[in-house]
């Protein structure tokens, strides 16, 4: 159960890819709320997916040619700012609509090529990503799946670099050196940052082990932005994680790169793809499904799970106590 004081509500989370709300409206969870995203005249909206008449669900219904948003059940039309515009059923003589024929409406805004919503008043801007509209960069979304276990379990797994040999060996990780890269750790106002260099393993993306530099930004509390930069080029990576409940969450995974204009980027999802489902048999099976950001809660190495301490403190200081 989500409650209405979760801190999380301050925050702006994805729900969708922009592309996904399109000519119908679309229902997603957030925080436990169920919420219908469409377009209306003015850009993609979000509102509470019950209509104040009877509680229909709105996201059943359908957008007229005018960007209103109709619910299926007696067919009250919505306008981009939630006002109840028409009610099919009452006499042109009838009563003028109520005020309080209103939706609830939330934050919703389109970025990168997702669209996001607060449920209450953000606290943090959206993360940046400027070279999604960079031209030296080709962009493509690799993830957008549904997940068994909650966004703050999931993010903890992203910034995790010593599971790399097991989980991911003969991709991220050598079996034979399990021994984690020393890194810095650097505070942020929205976050922290770390980077490492490692050698990457042969065969993916290149014939020889080229060396790696690796530079993440995490965002409170669930995108993070990864900087690889090898000879060849930059790959860039954003990654974030709808929060629908504290058991469910939904991956987002954005990338841009510069390089290898010769392997398609089919090649690229097939490998990020793969990794997340590596990734998937831990996160949906661990005890419990939510991140407890207590230190107290876990057992923790010093080096080796220093950016899981820094993670855990960064959402503690944000008053998030589960995520
Ligand atoms: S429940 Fe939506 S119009 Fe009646
Ligand atoms: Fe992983």
């Amino acid at each position: 159960m989500v409650h209405a004081a979760d801190p999380l509500r301050r925050y702006w989370h994805p729900v969708a890819e922009g592309r996904e709300v399109a000519a119908g409206p679309l229902g997603v969870t957030l925080l436990g709320e169920r919420i219908v995203l469409f377009r209306s005249a003015e850009g993609v909206r979000a509102f509470r997916d019950a209509c104040v008449h009877r509680g229909a669900r709105l996201s059943s219904g359908r957008v007229d040619g005018n960007g209103c948003l109709v619910c299926p059940y007696h067919g009250w039309s919505y306008d981009g700012g939630g006002r109840v515009v028409r009610i099919p059923s009452l006499r042109r003589t009838d009563a003028p609509i109520p005020t309080r024929a209103q939706a609830t409406v939330y934050r919703a805004t389109e970025r990168h090529g997702l669209v996001w919503v607060a449920l209450d008043e953000p606290l943090l801007p959206i993360a940046d990503f400027p070279e999604y509209t960079d031209p030296a960069y080709r962009t493509f979304v690799s993830v957008n799946a549904p997940l068994a276990t909650s966004a703050g379990r999931y993010t903890d797994n992203g910034l995790d670099i010593s599971h790399f040999p097991f989980i991911h060996p003969g991709a991220l990780g050598d079996n034979d050196d399990p021994v984690t890269p020393e890194y810095e750790i650097i505070a942020t106002p929205v976050g922290f940052t770390y980077s490492y260099r490692r050698l990457e393993q042969a065969g993916h993306f290149s014939a020889a082990r080229a060396a790696v530099t690796s530079v993440t930004q995490q965002h409170v509390p669930f995108t993070r932005r990864r900087v690889l930069t090898a000879p060849r080029g930059h790959s860039v990576q954003f990654i974030t994680a709808q929060p629908i409940d504290d058991l469910r969450c939904r991956v987002f995974a954005i990338e841009a790169i510069d390089h290898s204009a010769e392997v398609p980027t089919d090649k690229f999802i097939a490998f990020t793809a793969a990794l997340l489902e590596q990734d998937r048999a831990i996160v949906e099976n661990q005890t419990p499904l939510y991140l407890d950001t207590d230190p107290g809660a876990e057992l923790h190495m010093r080096v080796p799970d220093a950016v899981g301490l820094a993670y855990r403190r960064s959402l503690r200081e944000a008053g998030i106590a589960r995520a």
